[in-house]
Parts: structure tokens; sequence; C-alpha cells
């Protein structure tokens, strides 16, 4: 891996780049992004058809993959296979992009029990293992980045979907504790908070999708963060602004203006 900054410009070259969710949306871009001669892809997924589509792509570009087929929400599991995949090829660059998306359904009083559940494991839990699991090797080998998806629903304490936003706001506190603890040991970390990127995921969502950005756009910020080892990257920027807001505002006018917001989701298809 080199990360070299030379007259302004910055390079970060990582040889082997692991990406969860490499099989749809965001992770598929950033493997697509990364993909090129010399580097070595380990890319995570659940749905193999999809999964070997993208390895596919990547290896027409030029790049070594490697594919594993793993539902996160057995985070042991998972612990174990990203142990065997770095004694395999050491990760340079870790990126935690695999996520769900749902919230509660409009004719329903609340969540389901189980969704917040699974949430819970496949958007905190798994990848909070993950990172810590990658941040373990890196230190010893005092390099390397991890990139933890997280989304701007974290910002705001959303009543239709508390256990989506909730699971974020979670990784996002874990993400920032995390880069303060491994700052000294030449780790880095970013967290990333999109708002709407058109990908199978937003696309469930029916209401309006403001500020809708496309899965390459998103990819080439990201990376883009990662090489200015930026420890957050919200966009597009207006949720900033609204993060902001939601800070400032008094609770009881924040709590009216939530109470008010729709949003509606189609349920996921089944793996
Ligand atoms: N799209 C947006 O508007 C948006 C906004 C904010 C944040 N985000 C975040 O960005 C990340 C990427 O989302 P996306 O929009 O690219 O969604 P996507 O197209 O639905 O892709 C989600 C990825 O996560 C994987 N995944 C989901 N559940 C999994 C599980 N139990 N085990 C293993 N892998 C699992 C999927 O694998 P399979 O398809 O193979 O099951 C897929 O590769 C997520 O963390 C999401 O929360 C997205």
């Amino acid at each position: 891996m080199a990360k070299t900054h030379q007259d302004g410009e910055i390079r970060f070259d990582p040889a082997t780049v692991l990406i969860t969710g490499a099989s749809s949306g965001i992770g598929a871009e950033l493997a697509r992004f990364y993909a090129r001669s010399g580097r070595r892809l380990v890319l995570w997924g659940r749905d193999p058809a999809r999964l070997e589509q993208v390895a596919r792509d990547c290896r027409t570009m030029g790049a070594t993959v490697a594919t594993r087929e793993l539902n996160l929400a057995d985070g042991a599991a998972a612990i174990a296979a990203f142990r065997a995949d770095d004694d395999a090829y050491p990760v340079d660059l870790l990126i935690l992009a695999a996520g769900l998306g749902d919230m509660r359904q409009q004719a329903a009083l609340t969540e389901r029990a189980e969704t917040v559940l699974e949430l819970g494991l496949v958007n905190f839990a798994t990848p909070a293992a993950l990172a810590t699991a990658g941040a373990e090797r890196m230190v010893g080998r005092r390099r390397g980045h991890i990139v933890l998806l997280g989304s701007v629903a974290a910002f705001h304490a959303l009543p239709f979907a508390a256990g989506y936003s909730g699971s974020k706001a979670g990784l996002a506190r874990f993400a920032e504790a995390l880069r303060n603890g491994l700052l000294e040991h030449g780790v880095g970390v970013t967290l990333v908070s999109p708002g709407f990127v058109d990908t199978p995921m937003s696309r469930r969502v029916s209401s309006t999708k403001p500020f809708l950005q496309s899965a390459p756009q998103a990819a080439r910020l990201i990376a883009r963060a990662v090489e200015e080892e930026r420890p957050h990257l919200i966009f597009p920027r207006i949720f900033a602004g609204l993060r902001l807001l939601d800070i400032v505002l008094p609770r009881p006018i924040r709590d009216f203006v939530l109470r008010r917001l729709k949003a509606e989701q189609a349920p996921r298809p089944t793996i």
C-alpha cells in the first residue's frame, strides 16, 4: 500500500481491498472503482450470481478477485472468515459497505422485533466486530484503512425507522471511537454517511428521495475521502446542515417535525 503526498497530489494504492456488500449498489461500484491490474479484491456478498457478475467485471479490469458468500447476521462466522482472508492476503483497505434498509410498514404500529434484531446485527454488531478484527491485524502492520458505511439516518431519531437509524447511529459512534483509538498506530478510519444513493435499497423507498446521487458518484466520493484520510464524509453536504439543525433545535420542535415525517419502503426481496 502506498500513500504518497507530492505537490499536493495524494495517491492511495492499496494492494488488497476487502469489500463487504460487494454484490450490489455502493459496494459493487467501489469494487469496480478499485479494480485494476496488480490489485487483489476480496469481495463479500450473499447473492452468488450478482457477486460473481461484479467479480467478472473486476477481473476484466485486471484485478485478481476472490469472492465469499456470507450472511453477516452470523457475526462469529464473519470474524473467522475475515481472519482467514487476511491470513491469505493482508488487507490494506477494509470497506464495510454491506447494510440492510428497513422501516415500519405503513399499516403497522411498530417495527418487527425480528427485523430490528437483524438490522442491529448486519448494520452495527458485525461491521463493528469486523472493523475490530481488521484493526487488530492492521495495528500489527502499522498500516491500513477501514471504511464504515453509515447513513444520514443516524443523525435523526426517525420514528418509522428506529431500527435503521439506531443501528447506523451506533455504528457512527463506534467509528469515531475506533478512529481515535487507532490514530497513533498508523491505521485510518473513515465513516461515510450518505444521503439517498440510487441503488436497489433506495429503490424500495417509494417516498421522495431528495438530492439522490448515483452509485458511481458515491463510490468516487468515498474513494476520495479515503485518499484524504477524512474522518467523516457526509454527502450531499446539505445533510451536514440538517444534522446541525437536529442538534440545535429544542426537543419539542424537533420531535414535532420528526413525528410528521412520512416514508414508505417495499419489503425486502428474499435471497
Ligand atoms: N442507497 C442509499 O440511499 C443509502 C443511503 C444511506 C446509507 N446507505 C448504506 O450504504 C450501504 C450500501 O447500501 P446500498 O445502497 O448499496 O444497498 P444495496 O444495493 O441493497 O446493497 C446492500 C449490500 O449489502 C449486502 N447485505 C445485505 N444484507 C446482508 C447480510 N445479511 N449479509 C451479507 N451481506 C448483506 C447485500 O448483499 P446481497 O445483495 O448479496 O444480499 C448487498 O451487497 C449500506 O450500509 C446502506 O445502509 C445506503
